[in-house]
């Protein structure tokens, strides 16, 4: 598709990259059951393939949240359009994200989920830009470290278009220009 200046990542590639991380996981959490809670909508992508590549017993869930009210500029403030189904207490957790860019959705999400009292919390995203780093809350699994570019495919969107992209790659300046 010509509206990628560049693949940074094929499907392939991150098929293999999803298959070592779920390796990881099932590792990890050997013998006890983890609960995946996806956040809408772009950890669609990442969700799938996870679990689909995960040995041990898995159980999803998800959460629908909007970080940015009505202004441009991030509120700080997470607000939550669909809480989980499932009750966290006692669960093991593991949030998984496509992607963690300024990392407000994550810390945000992390404390309040913490407070529900799941035995263990952690979280897994496909993608992190360097400016996440500042976050205060820890990324226990990592896909790729990405440069800070406007990236599309994967279940990231650009104005909810491109989602369906099976490779991860840069969104061609004219689109957005
Ligand atoms: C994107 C992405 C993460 C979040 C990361 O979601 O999927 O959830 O932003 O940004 P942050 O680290 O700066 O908080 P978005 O709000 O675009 O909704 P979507 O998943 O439906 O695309
Ligand atoms: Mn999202
Ligand atoms: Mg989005």
């Amino acid at each position: 598709m010509n509206d990628l200046s560049e693949v940074l990542y094929t499907s392939d590639e991150l098929a293999r990259r999803v298959g070592e991380v779920a390796a990881q996981i099932d590792a990890d959490y050997e013998g006890r059951e983890v609960l995946l809670v996806g956040v809408l909508n772009g950890a669609v992508m990442v969700m799938s393939d996870l679990q689909r590549a995960m040995k041990s017993h898995v159980q999803m869930d998800w959460m629908a949240v909007s970080s940015y009210g009505s202004g441009t500029q991030s509120s700080g403030v997470v607000r939550i359009l669909k809480d989980l189904s499932m009750d966290l207490e006692g669960r093991h957790v593991i949030v998984v994200e496509d992607i963690i860019d300024t990392g407000l959705t994550l810390s945000y999400l992390m404390s309040n989920l913490a407070s529900r009292k799941p035995a263990s919390l952690e979280i897994m995203t496909m993608f992190r830009k360097p400016e996440a780093a500042r976050m205060d809350v820890a990324v226990k699994y990592v896909g790729f470290e990405i440069p800070s570019q406007f990236v599309v495919g994967y279940g990231l969107d650009y104005a909810g278009r491109y989602r369906n992209l099976r490779d991860l790659g840069i969104l061609a300046p004219h689109i957005y220009a």
